[in-house]
């Protein structure tokens, strides 16, 4: 029998197995290929506090700007976790075969992101970072002989009393398996497919957020999406990295203003939510896209340091070397997912979760830029070692954070026969309703609407062997329940932001 299922072949899962001191005792499944994920598709890199620091650098002030950033709303115990283990993770990172950049003279070049006091974002590839992680880490996990089964949707959890015992999976032969562990590890991802303008992959569908609601587990925070400001005006939303402000690239509007100034004392470099909303309210006053400008980086230097932003914008026919570019505001980052403690335990024992799907607190109401990746490093770190000494007791080590608004959320959505909607319905409802700018009424009726429409907690028995109906069930019920939570939490906070309330938190640690 497998001991420990991984689902999921981001940075998260694929340190859960491999930090996994049995390895021939993990299986990873994945619902696509095994490099489709939003690790793959990172760029800016990875933040974290290496010996030795960059000049200035501590893992206090690391912990600090995490604090700042998350608006008051983060766990400072989870965030010391995830700060105090930066080093060895990048060191279980380098070992792994991961090929950071370097300066000159051999150290680790570090590079700066906005509502970082310092420059220590590792990168690699220049703006490949996350092709670099996976691409490393994947054939480490083939070295060491770790299974990974491609192709392998998991449409239930299985529960024997009280624990998860294993999974029901869909393989992509169109057959229904099920697969026994002793620990099932969620490493899922988020679920920028909510949305309809976002930078995450196709694959970004929730999925673990929505299995884990199925089976009854604490969830918190799902009103915490982050929208990144910077990705092309074009179909298809492509990123272009926090990393190219940090480098001097400015924001202007459709006059050539640049706006940032007068919206937060760091300008280009504020915190994301901050920066996301001002680009989206300029669009609005202007009818126009807001532009990035980084001509004066020059044509060279945007080619060696962003090699593949570089590509893709000029494969959309923009020479941004001598011209600003339109950019856009999309879903990035969900904050919020399935209550964890400090070793990804969630209330379900038998049931982990790491990386974007979980809610372990470090991110609070608004990520500091880069810090997923380190994440995923640190969280899936620790579960691997808590799977591997689970003895059966389950004690998770924190309170479960729930809902705080609704203790009592549940996956329930009215019986009877109801209306199907499309993926793209219910992505234009979430982007105008649960979008950078939200109102309680607009809120209780897109909850209302989701909730009238079909299958949102019925996956598993309507929606067969086909994947994509399978991925459609989850968003479906993800979206009325972060409709929900964001109707519930009447302040403003981070990425959170209620228009019809004007209180709005003060963003101390
Ligand atoms: C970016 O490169 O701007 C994204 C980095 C992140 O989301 O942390």
């Amino acid at each position: 029998m497998t001991r420990t299922l991984v689902v999921g072949t981001g940075i998260a899962g694929l340190i859960t197995a491999l930090a996994h001191p049995r390895p021939e005792q993990v299986m990873v499944l994945t619902k696509a290929e095994p490099a489709a994920s939003n690790t793959y598709a990172a760029q800016g890199g990875i933040a974290a506090v290496t010996e030795p620091p960059a000049p200035g650098d501590s893992v206090a002030a690391h912990v600090s700007d995490t604090l700042t950033a998350g608006a008051g709303h983060c766990d400072p115990r989870a965030v010391q976790a995830l700060c105090a283990d930066g080093a060895d993770r990048i060191a279980d990172l380098i070992a792994a075969g991961v090929p950071f950049d370097r300066t000159a003279g051999g150290g680790l070049s570090r590079g700066l992101e906005a509502a970082h006091s310092v420059a220590r974002i590792l990168h690699a590839g220049g703006d490949a970072t996350g092709a670099g992680i996976a691409d490393a880490l994947l054939a480490t996990a083939a070295r060491a002989g770790i299974e990974v089964r491609g192709h392998t949707l998991v449409t239930e959890l299985i529960a024997d009393g009280a624990r998860v015992r294993g999974v029901r999976a869909l393989t992509s032969g169109g057959g229904q398996v099920e697969i026994e562990a002793d620990a099932v590890v969620l490493a899922t991802g988020g679920a920028g497919q909510l949305y309809p303008f976002t930078s995450n992959p196709d694959v970004a569908t929730g999925d673990g957020v929505a299995l884990a609601a199925r089976a009854g587990a604490a969830l918190a925070d799902l009103e915490f999406y982050q929208f990144h400001p910077t990705t092309l005006a074009l179909p298809g939303n492509f990123l272009v990295s926090e990393a190219v402000r940090g480098e001097g690239a400015v924001l202007r509007d459709a006059h050539g203003v640049r706006f940032m100034m007068g919206v937060h004392p760091d300008a280009e470099l504020a915190p994301r939510d901050v920066v996301a909303r001002a680009v989206a309210d300029r669009m609005r006053s202007t009818g126009a896209p807001v532009r990035l400008d980084a001509i004066a980086l020059g044509a060279a230097r945007l080619a060696e340091r962003f090699p593949s932003i570089d590509a893709a914008v000029r494969a959309a026919g923009l020479d941004w070397a001598s011209e600003p570019v339109p950019i856009t505001p999309a879903a990035h980052y969900w904050m919020g997912g399935v209550s964890t403690d400090l070793a990804g335990r969630t209330s379900i024992p038998g049931l982990y979760a790491v990386g974007e799907v979980a809610r372990t607190g470090v991110h609070g109401a608004n990520r500091l830029a880069s810090n997923s990746l380190l994440e995923g490093a640190v969280f899936g770190h620790r579960a691997a070692l808590a799977t591997s000494s689970d003895s059966g007791a389950w004690a998770p080590e924190l309170d479960l954070a729930a809902d705080q608004n609704d203790p009592a959320i549940t996956a329930s959505s009215p019986a009877g026969a109801r209306p199907r909607c499309t993926r793209a319905s219910m992505q234009n409802l979430m982007w105008d309703a649960v979008g950078l700018g939200r109102d309680g009424d607009e809120l209780a009726g897109a909850e209302q609407t989701f909730a009238g429409w079909a299958d949102g907690d019925q996956a598993g028995s309507e929606a067969g062997d086909d994947l994509g109906a399978h991925e459609d069930a989850n968003l479906l019920l993800l979206a009325r329940l972060t409709a929900r939570a964001a109707r519930l939490r009447t302040t403003s906070m981070g990425a959170h932001h209620r228009i019809d309330h004007t209180r709005v938190l003060e963003r101390t640690p």
